[in-house]
């Protein structure tokens, strides 16, 4: 009994030893792992706190500012020029107090809005940690156009609006009586249980202001022209026929006239001439080839677009470089000119071969096109 005690003490003793020292030395690693460990405990803090501002910042700023920050109503964030000008502190002041007079709600309980100071400081790390990545994006030059508007509203909404599915939005009575946020927000939104998308992810914000100054222009009256190329254009029209509806291709074709160039120009009024003596089947043969042959260009004015646009990469002789050759090209020979078209103005994604859209017009490209064809019959 005695000797097991003492056993039991020397036990204890040995365990206790044994603990002290687990303790000193775990002390020891806590306080050289001290200055880490901080700094650990604060990144994961700043962690949580930039997850939870991720999600205030989708579900109250995108409709304004862009899911990325990229801007649309309100001014691009995730901008190099401005986050290194904000601090903390600036941001902070106006994500609480808004700014009176512009369309920047105030969005901090003080001042009559729904986050705590918490929830702004989030919001804050959130937005700071766009600095790491984020580019220097020219002064905001962001201008909502009705007229591109227009040309969305055609290729995505036109659709069902304009037929038998979903009523007509062009009614002045209707967007006077609705405010505008109405709108923005059934359109980023949806109402899915009717069958109305939602468009916030598949629309930039850019673009779903160019579809609110559509509608604004609508509520005043006025009659907006898309701003398309004369293919989307023809499209519809091409579209509108195989529905049978010769009115509607008439307008299109119409306003193809006004912007289309060479023979096409001279083209398109005989089809409306075949559509207004009811030959459905005959305009749409016609107007197939119509779509099929544009743009005819002019290969001498190509040469010079040519050398100065795409020659760094294709080659002087179209011998190929950076990019393909283009001499006795398989893809050239066997694409149409729209087809061609569509993939200089789209480009190649993810490669050098970047979109010529808002570099060439229509115009240029039908010219640089013509000139490729000249590569195609002779070997060089
Ligand atoms: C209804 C549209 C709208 C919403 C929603 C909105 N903003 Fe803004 N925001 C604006 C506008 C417009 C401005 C520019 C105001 C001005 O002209 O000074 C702006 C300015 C800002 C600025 C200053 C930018 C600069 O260049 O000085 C910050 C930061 C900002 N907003 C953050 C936010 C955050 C964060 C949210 C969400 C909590 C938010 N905004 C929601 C419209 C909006
Ligand atoms: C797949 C069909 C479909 C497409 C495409 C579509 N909508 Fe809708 N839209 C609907 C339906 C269905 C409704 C709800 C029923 C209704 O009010 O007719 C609706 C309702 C709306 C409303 C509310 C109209 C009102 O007065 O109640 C707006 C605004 C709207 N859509 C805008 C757009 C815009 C802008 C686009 C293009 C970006 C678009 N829709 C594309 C089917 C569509
Ligand atoms: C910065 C370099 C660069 C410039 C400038 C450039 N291209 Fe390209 N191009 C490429 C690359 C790279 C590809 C291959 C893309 C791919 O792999 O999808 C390509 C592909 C093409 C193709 C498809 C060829 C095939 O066989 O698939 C055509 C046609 C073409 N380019 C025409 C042009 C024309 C016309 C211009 C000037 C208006 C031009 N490119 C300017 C780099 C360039």
């Amino acid at each position: 009994m005695d000797n097991l005690q003492i056993e039991n003490y020397e036990r204890h003793s040995i365990l206790g030893l044994i603990l002290s020292v687990i303790v000193i030395l775990g002390v020891g690693f806590i306080w050289i792992n001290e200055a880490s460990r901080m700094d650990s405990t604060e990144s994961e803090y700043i962690f949580e706190s930039e997850l939870r501002g991720n999600i205030l910042y989708l579900e109250n700023c995108t409709s304004c500012h862009g899911p990325r920050g990229e801007g649309g109503a309100g001014p691009v964030l995730n901008n190099l020029y401005f986050l290194e000008e904000a601090s903390d502190e600036a941001l902070f002041a106006t994500i609480n107090t808004g700014r009176p007079g512009t369309s920047m709600p105030a969005w901090g309980q003080i001042s009559g809005g729904i986050f705590t100071d918490e929830d702004i400081q989030d919001i804050v790390n959130f937005v700071r940690k766009w600095e790491e990545t984020a580019s220097f994006v020219e002064e905001d030059i962001f201008e909502p156009n009705a007229s591109r508007g227009a040309s969305i509203y055609l290729s995505t909404c036109f659709i069902c609006h304009e037929g038998a599915t979903a009523v007509r939005l062009n009614n002045q009575e209707k967007i006077l009586s609705r405010d505008e946020d109405w709108y923005r927000q059934t359109i980023i939104n949806g109402r899915p249980a009717k069958g109305m998308p939602s468009w916030g992810k598949a629309l930039s914000t850019h673009q779903v202001e160019d579809l609110m100054a559509l509608i604004s222009a609508w509520g005043e009256g006025q009659q907006i022209a898309p701003d398309t190329s004369v293919l989307e254009i023809l499209m519809s029209a091409l579209f509108a026929l195989s529905q049978k509806d010769s009115e509607d291709a008439i307008f299109y074709l119409e306003r193809a006239e006004k912007i289309a160039f060479g023979p096409t120009k001279q083209q398109i009024p005989l089809i409306i001439l075949q559509l207004n003596n009811n030959s459905l089947d005959e305009a749409y043969a016609s107007l197939i080839q119509v779509k099929d042959l544009w743009p005819i260009g002019d290969a001498e004015r190509g040469v010079e677009i040519y050398s100065a646009t795409c020659l760094s990469c294709h080659g002087a002789e179209g011998e190929g470089g950076v990019g393909p050759k283009l001499t006795m090209n398989d893809f050239i020979q066997t694409s149409t000119n729209s087809s061609l078209l569509t993939f200089l103005l789209a480009g190649s994604p993810d490669t050098p071969m970047r979109g010529f859209d808002e570099r060439l017009s229509e115009f240029q490209l039908a010219d640089v096109i013509a000139f490729l064809r000249t590569w195609q019959t002779t070997t060089p």
